[in-house]
Formats: C-alpha cells, sequence, structure tokens
C-alpha cells in the first residue's frame, strides 16, 4: 500500500459494481444549483453520481484512478458524460485553467495522502469563482476504529491522532483491503483553505449512503460533507 498504484488495483477488482453505485443525492445539502455548469466529477467510480449531476443540468466529466471503473461508466452513462482515466495526485493538464465551475470530489480523498495537490488543481480548473464539494469519511471514526478492538480495526494498531496514517479496511466478499488514509480534522481544512478556498458548508449527517445499516448513534457519524467556495 504505497501509493496510487495499489489504490488503482484495488478498485480495479471491483469492476462488478460492489454497491458503489448511489447517486448523489446525498450531497444535495450542500451541492449548489449545478444547472448550466461545467462539473468535474474527480473520482466519479462507476459513474452513477456523474450521470446524476448530468440529468440535473449540468455539463459534466467524470474522471476516476480506475480504468475498469472508467470503462464501465463510459459504456452506461457515455451518452450524457465524458468520462477519463486520471489520477488526482498528478497535474491534471488535460484541462485548462477555469474550465469548470464546480468540482465533486465524493468519497475519494480518503484514498490520498496528500491533498494540497488535488486542491491546488481543483483551484486551477475552477479559476477564480466555482466550488469543490467534498464527501469524506469523518476523521473521528477513522481514528476511533483504529483505537478500538473492533472488527474495523484491521491493523490492530493505536492511531496516532495528529499524524497522517496509512491503513486498511477490508471490503467486499473476499475482504481485499482498501488502502486509505487518516488525518487530524484540521487536516481535512487546511489544504482547501491553503489553495485559496473558504468554507461555505460542513456537515455530519447521521448515516452515509453506502454503510446506512452499520450506523450507530452513539458513535461519531461516519461521513462529512463539505463546501468549499473559491475567492480571490
Ligand atoms: C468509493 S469510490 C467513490 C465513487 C463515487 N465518487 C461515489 O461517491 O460513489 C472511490 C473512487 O475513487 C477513485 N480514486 C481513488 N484514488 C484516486 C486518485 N488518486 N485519482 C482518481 N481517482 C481515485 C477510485 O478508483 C474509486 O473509483
Amino acid at each position: 500500500m504505497e501509493d496510487a498504484a495499489d489504490v488503482e488495483a484495488f478498485y480495479d477488482q471491483f469492476e462488478e459494481r460492489l454497491g458503489l453505485t448511489g447517486d448523489y443525492e446525498h450531497l444535495e445539502p450542500v451541492l449548489p444549483d449545478v444547472s448550466g455548469k461545467r462539473v468535474l466529477d474527480a473520482g466519479c467510480g462507476l459513474g452513477a453520481g456523474s450521470q446524476y449531476l448530468a440529468d440535473s443540468g449540468a455539463t459534466v466529466v467524470g474522471v476516476d484512478l480506475s480504468n475498469e471503473h472508467v470503462e464501465a461508466a463510459r459504456a452506461e452513462y457515455g451518452a450524457d458524460v465524458e468520462f477519463h482515466r486520471m489520477d488526482l495526485t498528478e497535474p491534471l493538464d488535460h484541462f485548462d485553467d477555469g474550465s469548470f465551475d464546480l468540482v465533486v470530489c465524493a468519497l475519494v480523498l480518503a484514498h490520498v495522502e496528500d491533498w494540497d495537490q488535488p486542491f491546488a488543481e481543483f483551484a486551477r480548473l475552477l479559476g477564480g469563482s466555482g466550488s469543490v464539494v467534498v464527501h469524506v469519511h469523518h476523521p473521528f471514526v477513522d481514528y476511533l476504529e483504529l483505537e478500538s478492538d473492533s472488527a474495523d480495526n484491521v491493523l490492530g494498531e493505536a492511531a496516532e491522532y495528529a499524524a497522517v496514517e496509512q491503513f486498511g479496511r477490508p471490503w467486499g466478499p473476499d475482504g481485499a483491503i482498501m488502502p486509505m488514509y487518516r488525518r487530524p480534522l484540521g487536516e481535512y481544512l487546511r489544504p482547501a483553505l491553503d489553495a485559496g478556498f473558504v468554507l461555505a458548508e460542513f456537515l455530519e449527517p447521521g448515516a452515509g449512503p453506502h454503510d446506512t445499516e452499520r450506523y450507530d448513534p452513539d458513535r461519531p457519524p461516519r461521513h462529512l460533507l463539505a463546501r468549499f467556495d473559491r475567492c480571490e
């Protein structure tokens, strides 16, 4: 689990849709009106969310690290959405400065160690205005799982709260290890603020779209939704 290649290999296994077919309805509380907007779905997976945005009136480009996912997305939603294989840890040179009005980045950044690179690119792609909508795992849940003896503590290691740490979470019928990073709350905000965004929305929904059954009301919510607005 060293780099994006491990994440790509993990997701390439799951061209058979492993429940990751959700649209982006759950993002509505932080999503601006997308009608007529140019939207980048950064880490689009199998493309259902991209199609949701297109159905809402946006012109959408979906990019993803997994070639298998990009091909599956193109096959199913290619009539309405343009899809490309791209790595958010690299410059997105394919796109010009200011070529988007909105970036949606849903359940992707947990796989990325350094968030400065993608947020700097998002700022460039948005130009002087626009927004980034982010859906991420809740930092406290990641921390508690690593600290606890629960089944989710796959590494059996204690977390160091202030650090950005790599860990693995079993996923799917074979318990394949999903490479992930956890980080302190401040590191959820700093890269976006450093890139020139302001925090416009910050919500902790009670349960996420992919794991409703696992929600435990006695523990912190599993997900965070945020919107960062560009201000120059
Ligand atoms: C859990 S899926 C989320 C898909 C979709 N956004 C959703 O919310 O349903 C995570 C996706 O992020 C992609 N991904 C992970 N790291 C990435 C990177 N460095 N660049 C681009 N995509 C990445 C994976 O290939 C996978 O398709």
